[in-house]
Parts: structure tokens; sequence; C-alpha cells
């Protein structure tokens, strides 16, 4: 056993300077991470030697183990390190880790937290719990049997959940006679099954935990190995670039207002960097402000970074509340009620399509439905041969301990961002709406909202769509002209139903089929439900462009007259109609101008607070980026502004 230079050095440094030391111990950086392997790895051996060589054992801790190790040990010399860890009496007697374990422990350069996971298949759920906030994985083999199958499905579980960071253990040398060809083997072997893996570094090191040989001192039995020891590299690993800077997200979980003059927004950045002056909104209302101040734990900051918790002010009085988030103006999250996930189901009851479930994203807690169940993922596959590491297997349900990709549809909009990019906003778990029990986890994968087969499957099952004998072409002839949607966008008053009404009277003059969907009139009917919030907004448009999809299929001109304030429901909408059939026109008139028409009195209302959510007054409309057609009707007649749009469609060949 060597001397350790963590213990001299600290020891001496206790003595002298206590405040030294705890500040010391403060400022490090933590990494986390998570030890995989089957039953008879080592898995508890090597931490338990890891603790032992850097002397992180307590001298009380230190007399048991030698006890122990004559009743429970496995080796000769009366020391097994394994005994450390193995801290759950049923685990020694069954010789297993049943449950996630977590140990602490520090040297001189960093602070390490290890999830000890078990091996066996069926805690596929407990080993998806440890991973899902770890750094780094170890991934244990045992020289004398190599990449088994155990191997590929901890492997593909850590890359699902965002594990960037591999170190293979290449454990019991010693009992292959520390054969450099052996390790040489296995490190292929894992190279060609791990490409597909979302892994940035892989790092192999050659070990026997037992006998301590590379684990925290360098090993004369394996001289022909110059890479660091286990140790030292957890020790030297850079991880600070994992960390996103980019999307600043804040999920705000206390709104502090101890006296009127004060109202802060607490919470831990999950990502990003976020500095006073920043334009930001609150999710899900859109309300948009700037950052005051912020305050970390030791006073005012200028700026701040994930993972620092932070309390911010705002320059405005919006209304933000615990669960909200805030984001920047210019970046923000996805917000749907749709998307899709890879799931971990952690329940004996299997995961179905058409069940409800409670999906808890971040703070917030919101009833939904797992429409489609499109594969699960094999991840046992024990056919050495085969190159790919994992077979998708179509289904319709999740048993326990299952990964699928599924389709999610909830009953209102979250705000979210896809896992790979930020774990804290993509990830969501399940909860049986009855029990409350936790009954899977989710990772976002990406949005689903288009027409061409990515949409999602509806809620009702036994629906089969039935075809048309009429052709596209037959109904192009009779109608004479190919049916198009022109969806005009602009604040209330911009000229939107006025520009619609002259551009249908032209065209019907013209002799073509066309017809007018608009806001005021639909409210009245199709959507008489739907009011002004966010949700009901969203709700509004998406109903529209699936009868605009219809109409437009059917050879009609449609031309819609909403505001449609968000850019992402344009989108969709754009993407339900489909692309070529779909022309977005920005009526762009300013604010003041809006305002001062004011046909209906409503932006007098709305400033007098008689109406809340009013766009432009007290709630966002996001200016198109890349509409086909934009009139400014400042400047511009309605006339002028129809003629503008047929001159288009003439161009773009859809009218003669
Ligand atoms: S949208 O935002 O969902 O696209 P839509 O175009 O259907 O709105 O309806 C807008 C019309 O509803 C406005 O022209 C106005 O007459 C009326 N209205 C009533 N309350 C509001 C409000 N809070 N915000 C915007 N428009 C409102």
């Amino acid at each position: 056993m060597s001397d350790s230079r963590y213990d001299i050095q600290e020891e001496s440094l206790i003595r002298s300077d206590i405040s030294e030391y705890l500040k010391r111990h403060e400022n490090k950086d933590l990494l986390r991470l998570l030890t995989c392997g089957s039953v008879d790895d080592g898995k508890s051996t090597l931490i338990g030697r890891l603790l032992y060589d850097s002397h992180m054992i307590y001298e009380d801790q230190l007399e048991k183990l030698a006890k122990d190790s004559k009743v429970w040990g496995t080796t000769d010399d009366g020391f097994d390190p394994a005994l450390l860890t193995d801290g759950l009496k049923a685990e020694r007697e069954q010789g297993i880790t049943i449950d996630v374990a977590y140990r602490y422990f520090s040297t001189d350069k960093r602070k390490f937290i290890i999830a000890d996971c078990p091996g066996h298949e069926q805690y596929t759920r407990n080993m998806a719990t440890g991973a899902s906030n770890c750094d780094l994985a170890v991934i244990l083999i045992d020289a004398r049997y190599g990449v088994i199958s155990q191997t590929r499905r901890h492997s593909f579980i850590c890359s699902l959940l965002g594990i960037k960071h591999v170190v293979v253990a290449v454990n019991k040398m010693d009992l292959v006679g520390w054969s450099e060809e052996k390790y040489d083997a296995i490190m292929h072997d894992y190279n060609s099954f791990v490409a597909r893996l979302n892994f940035s570094d892989i790092h192999f090191i050659p070990m026997s935990a037992l006998r301590g040989d590379n684990v925290v001192e360098h090993s004369r039995n394996l001289a022909w190995y110059d890479g660091p020891t286990f140790l030292h590299h957890l020790e030297s690993l850079n991880i600070s670039t994992d960390r996103n800077l980019i999307d600043m997200r804040l999920p705000v979980q206390y709104v502090l207002h101890p006296n009127l003059d004060f109202r802060g927004f607490s919470g831990t950045l999950a990502s990003g960097v976020l500095r006073t002056g920043d334009a930001v909104a609150s999710l899900p209302s859109r309300r948009e402000s700037r950052i005051r101040k912020i305050y970390g734990p030791d006073g005012e900051v200028q700026e701040a970074f994930s993972p620092m918790a932070i309390t911010v002010t705002l320059e405005d009085e919006i209304d933000v509340s615990r669960g909200n988030m805030l984001v920047p103006v210019n970046n923000m999250p996805h917000i749907g009620n749709e998307f899709e996930a890879m799931v971990v189901w952690m329940h004996e009851n299997p995961a179905r399509e058409g069940s409800s479930y409670q999906v808890k994203h971040g703070c917030s807690m919101v009833p939904g439905v797992l429409s489609k169940v499109r594969y699960k993922v094999d991840v046992n596959t024990t056919k050495r041969d085969k190159v790919h590491d994992k077979e998708e297997v179509i289904t319709d349900s999740l048993n326990l301990n299952e990964i699928g990709r599924c389709h999610f549809t909830l009953h209102r909009p979250i705000a979210f961002d896809p896992y790979d990019r930020n774990r804290a906003t993509g990830a969501f778990i399940i909860v049986d709406r009855l029990t409350n029990v936790t009954i899977g986890a989710g990772m976002i994968v990406d949005r689903i909202v288009s027409r061409s087969g990515r949409k999602p499957a509806p809620v009702s099952q036994n629906i089969v769509k039935s075809t048309s004998l009429v052709s596209a072409s037959d109904r192009r002839a009779l109608m004479g002209q190919q049916g198009v949607t022109i969806w005009l966008t602009g604040l209330s008053a911009s000229g939107k139903s006025t520009i619609a009404q002259q551009l249908e009277k032209q065209l019907v003059e013209q002799g073509r089929p066309c017809y007018i969907l608009d806001g005021d009139n639909v409210r009245h009917g199709l959507n008489r439900d739907l009011g002004f919030s966010m949700e009901d907004r969203q709700e509004n448009i998406r109903r529209i462009a699936e009868v605009a999809a219809l109409m437009t299929d059917a050879g009609v001109i449609v031309i819609t007259a909403f505001i449609s304030p968000y850019r992402q429901d344009r989108q969709s909408a754009r993407e339900v109609v489909g692309d070529e059939a779909f022309i977005e026109v920005f009526v762009d008139a300013p604010l003041e101008v809006c305002e001062q028409r004011d046909p209906k009195g409503l932006y007098k209302k709305a400033r007098a607070g008689e109406i809340r959510q009013f766009t432009g007054v007290s709630d966002v409309y996001e200016v198109p980026a890349n509409a086909e057609i934009t009139l400014p009707t400042a400047s511009l007649s309605p006339a002028g502004a129809a003629d503008k749009v047929i001159e288009d469609l003439k161009n773009r060949g859809i009218i003669s």
C-alpha cells in the first residue's frame, strides 16, 4: 500500500490552517461518476480499492474491514476492498449489489460522487436513476470474458442518458497473465460496437482492482501501459466544456416577495449564462422583461453561470410564478404539447399506447397520453458478430426495464429542449395518475408536428384512413386551380381582415374558388371554446391549420386572417398544410398605427386594463422571420395589398 500524498498534505493543512482547508474543499469541482458492471466484474472492489488506496477510509472502518474480511472476504490475504462498499447486508449475502448506492470522497484535486449501480438486467431502472446526472461512466469488463451483452447494454443506457465520458476498466488483468494482447482485443471489440453511441471520449485502463494495479498507483505488472492510473484520469478529466453555456434556462423554484419593494425569482440555472440587462421572457406566458439584478450566494453579481443557484429581479412587474421558466427572448426552448422521447419503463404494469399518465417536467405536472410506442430497443442482443449495438423492435407496449421511443400528447404545452442539448429541460418522469408512483423516465428527442408521417398518432384506436377515387389532377381540372393557403398574420387592426376581403373579392371576380377563415368569425363557432391564453391561441391556430389543410386539399384558395402571434404556431401550421401550398403574409403595421386605428376600441380597453393578454399591449407578437410576402399597410392601400398578393400567386404559378 502506498503512502498517500493526499492525506499527508491534507493533514498538515488541517493542522495549520483549517479555514484554508475548508475553503479549498468548497471550491473544488465535482465529478459525478457511475460504475456499471456485471455481478462479478469487481465494481465494489474497484471503489473500495479507490477509497482505501487514496486513504479515504476512517480508522474504525478499517478495523471492521479486517474483521469482515475474515468472514466474508474472497481474498487469501485477508483484505477484500469490496467489503468497504457492499454496504447492504442482502447484497453481501447474495454477493450482488441491489440498489443504487452513492459514495462521496475527495482528493486534493476534486470531489467525487460515485453512483454504484447494479449490473442485473432487471435493474435497468436503478441504473437510469443513478446515471441521469453523471459526468462519466466506468464500464467494468472482466478481462477473462471481454465485451459481453451487459457491457453493450450498460454502454447504451449511459449514452442514452447523455453521459459523454467513458472509462473502460479492463479488470482482473492478473487472471489473464497481464496480457497486453488480451487487453488490445477487448479494446478493439469495444470500439467496434460503441461507434454508433454518442460518447465524446472513451478511455481504456488495464487494471487489477483487487490487487490495486493501476487504480491509484501505477502497476509494475502492466509496464506496457503508459496511460494514467484510474484515479489520475478521474482527477484530470476536463468536464467544464460539457456544460451548456449557450441556452440560458432558469426554472423558477420560488418567488421571493418579502415586501412590496422586492420581488425576486429564485432557482438553479439549468444551463447557460445570465447577465444583468438581458432580455428575458417568462414561459409559458411569454411576457418579456429585462434582468435588473442577480444575487448569488455571496450577494449581488453581474453575471451567473449554470449550475449556480441565484435570485433575479426584473425591470418590469410581469407575472412569474413557481414552475415558470425564464429564458432569453431570442433563444427560446420549444413550446408544445407533443414530443417524442426515449422512455425507460420502471413498473410491472406495462406502458401502453393510448394510456393516460401524469408527466412531471421540471416543477410542473401535466396530464397527457402516451399516444404511440414507435419501437423498443433490444439492448441485450447477444449476437457478438453483430456490428450494431441495438435493435429496434416494433411493439405497442413497454415492459418493466424496457426502453423505447414514444410519442406523447399532453393536455397543456410545456417548454422543453431536446435532452442531448439540455438534460434539465429535456428530461421528465412519468407518474401513475392514481397511485402517484413514478413509473417511467423519459428523454425528449424531438418535437413532432408535421403532416408527412411525423405527425403524432391520434388518441383514438382502430381508425384507418380511407382514400379518394378522385385524383389530385382531376380535382385541379375541376377547380381550374391548385389549392393554396394564404396565411395573413399581424397585430389586431393591422389590416388582415380588410385585405382578406379585398383578396377574396378580386379572386372570386376572376372565377376562382376562394374562402376566408377569419379570427373573429371562427371564434364564434368552431373555436368558441377558446380564449387568448398562450395555450388557447395555440389550439386556435392548430385547428385553423387543420381546416385550411383540408380546404387546400379540396382545391380552394384559403385566406386566413388570424393574429397568430407565435412563430412556432405559424411554423406548425405550415407543416400541417405543407410547405409547397403555404404562403405566409406578414401584414406589417407598427403598433402605434394599429392603436391609432383601433376600429373596435380594443386597444383603448387593453390600455385601461379591461382586456388581459392583448397582443401588442400585454402579450407578445413574434414578427415573422421568413414570410413569403410582407405588406406594409401604413403605406399601402388594402386594394394595393391584395394586388401584391395576387401578383405573387401568379409569379409562383398558382394562378395564371
Ligand atoms: S389569435 O391570437 O388567436 O390568432 P385571433 O386572430 O383568433 O387571435 O383573434 C383576434 C381578434 O380577437 C382580434 O382582432 C380582436 O378583435 C379580438 N380580441 C379579443 N381579445 C383579444 C386579445 N386579448 N388579444 C388579441 N385579440 C383579441
